[in-house]
């Protein structure tokens, strides 16, 4: 043994070398895990010493050492086995060694050396025992960082070194290392081997192999993920393996197929009730109304037996069944004219597309004796495919008995298999029948009497028995009538409700039938008020007028001069004062007490609105500086308005451009006096008009971020739940005072959203009909109407019924924009898509990171009764509480669901990457001490995390939060991955 040894034999008795790998690391060589003799030769045989001890593991430890310090000139070369390079194209050479501080040795300056030499030497295979050292490459000079003196010695400290070496391009199939000592006290107590990998990995439901990166370290591989099980491409998966083994820059992802939804990153079968359409990102949906699924991974759920789907109809809508036959078949006729009429069916099916056929069948004396006649007649519009409830028939034989059926259609009437049923009636043209009673008079009418006359037919071969009025409620659409007879040619119907219109028809009947029914007349029952006391009264009235005739017709004549001829002047005349009372007088105030709004186009002269309503500008008031955005009437710019003795101010200014109609300046300057009656931090404040000079302009205060919906999506996930319930407190209190003023917005979306420097979010965008013409958004409706119908209340699109219910609707939708930063509204469904779920009662799920809390009132915003959604005041008072107390908004909507498990408490995962690589990965770095203080410092405790831990060391942004939780359950995944190859520590 030389010098040194005498000091190592004891030192290395119970170090403990640690064994570990990492994921991304495959290793060649570890000398602390070789079980026997490891077999390296030394060359000369008295340089280096190979000494084997055993751990506390009872596992031997490999130690080289040399310690020739006395002696000059030394060459003492080690070398290893051949290495098989296997996949690797770099390679890391870790050395753990200790080295003796020469100064600490007596009497060996000169001679005594504190570095050794690394080298290596490719080969394809072993060559035995044969060693040159001249065929052999140098690696580097590895020195010590920490050498050891006696001092050390005694007090057993150990200064153990760790020196990493890339070696690479690898070209051959292996290699030698070999270790040159010069005259150094060494102990090599470790070498490792290993090349880097990226490891096998799970993202965005791709799988992506083991990838050896490039040996150039600036150049990434990219590699193309497989979809697992029961998904599909979407965007080609990818990911980049990084020189260190890091997975990089994920793009791309697959989405599970139709029949499956991703539950914790896998793709899950839909159970059975369930069923999902499409691949994409969607969970499955419970089956439509009268459809069913049994299995699972249902792509469609199957119909009921008497249902159907039309071949065009999309698997989210429900079952339909053919329509019941049509109601109340009547007919009128005259000389030329046979009009059928009837009501539509009771039940539809639970369809739109109805429509009917009519039948005719032309019967002899005997009743076999029938024989269709379509072909004789003329029907207008057409005999088949009626959509409304009416065709005329012409070209008819008198003295004929026709017998007309009627029969209702839908689009599954063709697959039903049942008989069809229909509505009959038999009509006869024998023109000697009686005639058609002539027009029907309102006498007069009382809150539940009206008093009808009607002159009679002017020739009737036979003396007339009575006649038949028939008449039902207007607004009930002939779901039921009543009828009543009569000998004379009047009648006093009782029995109505009071201020209801009524419809009523009368035939005549004669020994030889019925005539056809009069055409229909529509009367109003008077309002239920103590001033008329009764029907009695009411005649009495009459009575008394008819006395006093003379002295009613002049106040008739006056009254109606004041009130109707004269009317235009008025409304020219009357200042906003009289129209808001006029409004009030129609029912129109929602709020006593407070200003209320007044239409512009109630003003005769347009004009008169705008001086009202707005103030106008000096031009040289203002400074244009830059066109920020077009608008439907021409540019809108940003700028500065001087006002004299104030402070100068940003503006948005929007120009009219030249060469306009008449209808168009108004219709621009429309916004403007609208704008203008609005006083409130939340709607857009209208600063002037410049209307005297050209181009006319629109001069409205600068909201520095923007339209919100751009704002959002510009900056995903950077603000607290709290700074979007202000914004959302904000639009709620704009549109509080809006419905307040009685205005309907009729076009709220986050689009129409101002922002400004602060975060304050203003109402803008006025104008109802204009504002839809304006907006990308609207569509039209097959009523004709233009409406943005992701953000439109079904009432409002289905007839029009806008109000501000139908604003707390839209804002519900405002909300969703907001809580998901942008995002489209019903994703890239159809519009008649959108309507069918809406429909059907699919409602927009709650947003990622969205609070229980604020979902449920965007759903409360979503009943489909209008009555039942709340107020802009409740909505404002609801956020406030929400506001005042945080913790409310700490429940997310994702909590609620099932979260995959967290691993078991006791598992043992590998430490195959720190917390702090693993943030790094996600780009999260910012928040490694927030980790750490909170004691998160390993992956085990990292996978166990839940959404409320993330909050609660301190990660605010909701984007963030996300991107966190997100990956918690990657590395999950990662981990259980790693556990099931069975890579233990
Ligand atoms: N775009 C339209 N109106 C605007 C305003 N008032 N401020 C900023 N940008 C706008």
């Amino acid at each position: 043994m030389s010098f040194g040894n005498r000091f190592f034999a004891s030192l290395f008795l119970g170090i403990t070398i640690s064994r570990f790998s990492r994921c991304n690391q495959v290793v060649l060589l570890d000398t602390t895990s070789v079980l026997g003799e490891l077999g390296w030769k030394t060359y000369p045989i008295n340089g280096w010493d190979a000494i084997t001890e055993m751990d506390e593991h009872n596992r031997p430890i490999h130690t080289f050492q040399v310690c020739n310090v006395m002696e000059p000139n030394q060459n003492n070369w080690l070398r290893s086995n051949w290495i098989s390079r296997q996949a690797a194209q770099k390679i890391y050479v870790e050395l753990r060694f200790t080295l003796r501080d020469c100064n600490s040795i007596p009497w060996v300056s000169g001679t005594c050396k504190e570095t050794f030499n690394l080298f290596y030497h490719e080969m394809d295979e072993a060559h035995g025992v044969k060693f040159k050292p001249s065929q052999y490459t140098k690696i580097d000079t590895i020195a010590a960082d920490e050498s050891f003196t006696q001092m050390d010695l005694g007090d057993r400290i150990l200064k153990l070194n760790t020196e990493v070496r890339e070696v690479g391009p690898m070209t051959k199939k292996g290699f030698y290392l070999a270790f040159q000592d010069i005259g150094a006290c060494i102990a090599l107590v470790s070498v490792r081997v290993y090349y880097k990998k990226c490891p096998f990995t799970l993202m965005n439901l791709a799988s992506f192999p083991d990838t050896v990166p490039r040996v150039d370290s600036s150049s990434l591989v990219e590699v193309r993920g497989a979809c697992i099980d029961h998904a599909e491409e979407r965007d080609t998966p990818k990911l980049f393996c990084g020189a260190d083994g890091d997975w990089l820059v994920p793009l791309g992802r697959c989405v599970c197929s139709i029949g499956y939804e991703e539950i914790d990153g896998s793709c899950v079968a839909c159970r059975p009730g369930f069923y999902k359409a499409y691949a994409g990102n969607i969970k499955c949906s419970k089956c439509p109304p009268h459809s069913l699924s049994y299995g699972e991974g249902a792509s469609i759920c199957r119909c009921e037996k008497g249902f159907y789907r039309a071949e065009k109809d999309p698997p989210t809508m429900a079952c339909t069944r053919p329509p019941s036959p049509p109601r109340n078949l009547m007919f009128n006729m005259n000389d030329t004219c046979l009009m059928l009429e009837w009501s539509p069916p009771s039940d539809t099916g639970g369809r739109r597309d109805l429509t009917y056929n009519v039948q005719c069948k032309r019967c002899g004396p005997a009743p076999n004796q029938c024989q269709l006649c379509e072909d004789e007649l003329r029907f207008l519009p057409r005999p088949l495919g009626l959509t409304n409830a009416t065709v005329t028939v012409t070209d008819f034989s008198s003295h004929a008995n026709y017998t007309f059926e009627i029969e209702s259609l839908n689009g599954v009437s063709d697959l039903s298999s049942f008989p069809r049923q229909v509505a009959a009636i038999t009509v006869s043209t024998d023109q000697g029948g009686p005639s058609l009673v002539g027009a029907i008079k309102k006498d007069w009418a009382s809150p539940n009497s009206i008093a009808l006359s009607w002159q009679q037919p002017e020739e009737t071969t036979l003396p007339i028995i009575d006649y038949e009025v028939k008449y039902y409620e207007k607004e009930q659409e002939q779901l039921s009538y009543s009828s009543t007879r009569t000998r004379a040619p009047s009648v006093i119907v009782s029995g109505l409700k009071p201020a209801t219109w009524y419809v009523f028809n009368v035939r005549t009947r004669t020994a030889g039938g019925y005539s056809a029914y009069s055409p229909k007349y529509e009367y109003q029952t008077t309002g239920d008020s103590s001033d008329i006391a009764s029907d009695q009264g009411q005649v009495l009235v009459i009575v008394t007028a008819a006395v006093g005739g003379f002295t009613l017709l002049v106040i008739l004549t006056l009254f109606l001069l004041i009130t109707g001829r004269c009317q235009w002047y008025f409304k020219a005349k009357m200042t906003s004062e009289d129209k808001r009372r006029t409004d009030y007088q129609n029912g129109h105030v929602p709020f006593p007490g407070i200003k209320t709004y007044v239409d512009p186009d109630t003003y005769e002269d347009p004009t008169q609105a705008i001086h009202e309503f707005t103030k106008e500008i000096d031009p040289s008031r203002i400074r244009i500086e830059r066109v920020i955005g077009a608008g439907e009437f021409g540019e809108v710019c940003s700028g500065r308005l001087r006002t004299p003795g104030k402070k100068e101010i940003a503006v948005a200014i929007k120009t009219l451009k030249g060469g306009y109609v008449e209808r168009q300046r108004r219709d621009f300057l429309r916004e403007a006096s609208i704008m203008g009656q609005f006083d409130h931090p939340n709607i857009i404040r209208l600063e002037g008009v410049v209307t005297k000079s050209r181009p006319v302009m629109i001069v409205v205060e600068y909201m520095e971020n923007g339209s919100l919906d751009s704002f959002l999506r510009q900056h995903d996930g950077h603000f607290t739940v709290i700074q979007l319930v202000g914004m959302l407190r904000g639009i709620a209190s704009g549109m509080k005072y809006l419905s307040d003023m009685g205005y309907v917005h009729r076009d709220l979306a986050a689009r129409n959203i101002l922002v400004n420097s602060n975060l304050v979010c203003k109402v803008s965008d006025f104008g109802l009909s204009r504002v839809l013409e304006d907006d990308p958004e609207a569509a039209y409706t097959t009523t004709g109407g233009k409406i943005p119908i992701r953000w439109t209340a079904p009432e409002a699109i289905a007839y029009r019924k806008f109000s501000s219910a139908s604003d707390a609707w839209s804002y519900g939708i405002v909300m969703w924009e907001v809580m998901s930063y942008g995002e489209r509204p019903y994703w890239e469904m159809s519009n008649q898509d959108v309507i069918l779920s809406i429909e059907e009662g699919y409602r927009l799920p709650a947003p990622m990171g969205c609070p229980v809390a604020l979902h449920q009132l965007m759903l409360h915003c979503w009943q489909k009764e209008r009555n039942h959604r709340p107020k802009f005041v409740d909505i404002v008072s609801f956020l406030d509480k929400l506001i005042r107390n945080p913790s409310s908004l700490l429940p997310l909507v994702e909590d609620l669901q099932s979260l995959p498990e967290s691993p078991a408490e006791d598992m043992d995962y590998p430490m195959f990457v720190s917390v702090g690589d693993w943030l790094d990965s996600i780009k999260m770095s910012q928040y490694k001490s927030n980790f750490m203080a909170a004691g998160f410092n390993t992956l085990d405790s990292v996978a166990r995390m839940s959404i409320e831990d993330v909050r609660r060391i301190g990660v605010e942004l909701i984007g963030h939060q996300r991107r966190i939780v997100s990956s918690v359950q990657t590395l999950q995944f990662q981990l259980l991955h790693e556990q099931e190859k069975g890579f233990h520590v």
